[in-house]
């Protein structure tokens, strides 16, 4: 069976048909999928009952996995219920029972409903993410995508002139604030130390350019805090609004494959005493942004 990618949105997000997860695939499939991915940024692969292991040998398929020595969460290795390779973006502490809404790890995850692109508070930010639908609440919990190559498009002339060149910092500092989640420790405040991001990328593949834009971005490099807080938030309001937008209603065992360097995307709310147990695999990026011209 060929892979087939039909579309779920009008402007990104294609349904894969033809492909089987748990299998290795051969180059054409691998092609195929990237070549999706490089049209649709996001795509959708449907009753994909995976493990672990799987999960990650099919993400290989697409690069390197992502690996940072510093931490992007709180939780120590020991803390965890999975193992390597695999994060842990469910609502169960490593026991497997739900963890309390005092827990640390809940105020990071509550961060994540603020619009973001993964990594983008590593030196090096994320290429694809794979989230991977194990068990799922009973109301809520969509995962919303937003297409920032269709933002950038739309974005008049003045303003794509005016973002061109600029550096962003990011850091996870400034999503947790945003949230009102201010307690970190030295430790955590020396490992999230900004990095600088450029504002607009070039994808390598499809040559559009995008919005690169995150909550977890908080400056501008040469601009008063006020400005570019302001500016970064008119932005992400324009970037983020219903014709850029795909909801995605999750079904057991969907697994979800976005390119992080083109759109952004958000949890949505869910009865927390329910089990969510979602996981997600993630390649590594290339290269700086700040070192790639547009
Ligand atoms: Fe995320």
């Amino acid at each position: 069976m060929s892979v087939s990618i039909r579309p779920l949105h009008p402007v990104f997000v294609g349904e894969v048909d033809g492909v089987d997860c748990r299998k290795a695939l051969t180059r054409e499939e691998v092609a195929a999928i990237d070549e999706g991915m490089s049209q649709y940024a996001v795509l959708v692969f449907r009753d994909q009952d995976i493990t672990d292991p799987q999960q990650i040998a099919f993400t290989r398929h697409f690069g390197e996995l992502e690996n940072y020595n510093t931490p992007g969460h709180i939780r120590s290795r020991r803390d965890q219920r999975l193992g390597p390779g695999i994060a842990d973006f469910s609502n169960l502490d490593k026991d497997g029972s739900i963890m309390s809404a005092e827990d640390r790890v809940w105020f990071f995850k509550l961060g994540d409903r603020l619009w973001h692109s993964d990594s983008s508070f590593r030196p090096i930010p994320a290429k694809y993410s794979l989230l991977s639908a194990r068990a799922l609440p009973s109301w809520g919990a969509n995962t919303e995508f937003a297409d920032m190559r269709a933002a950038y498009d739309a974005l008049d002339d003045r303003t794509k002139a005016e973002v061109e060149e600029l550096i962003c910092e990011h850091s996870l500092i400034y999503s947790r604030e945003a949230i009102g989640f201010t307690d970190l420790t030295q430790e955590e405040i020396a490992a999230f130390q900004p990095v600088r991001q450029r504002l607009v990328r070039t994808h390598p593949a499809s040559g559009r350019k995008s919005l690169f834009l995150a909550s977890h971005a908080g400056a501008i490099v040469g601009w008063t805090i006020p400005e570019a807080r302001m500016f970064l938030r008119d932005l992400t309001e324009f970037a983020t609004q219903r014709e850029f937008v795909y909801s995605h209603a999750w079904r057991p065992h969907d697994l979800v494959m976005w390119d992080n360097r083109s759109t952004m995307h958000r949890a949505r709310r869910f009865d927390r005493n329910e089990i969510r147990d979602v996981r997600r695999t993630t390649l590594g990026g290339d290269a700086p942004t700040v070192e790639q011209a547009v």
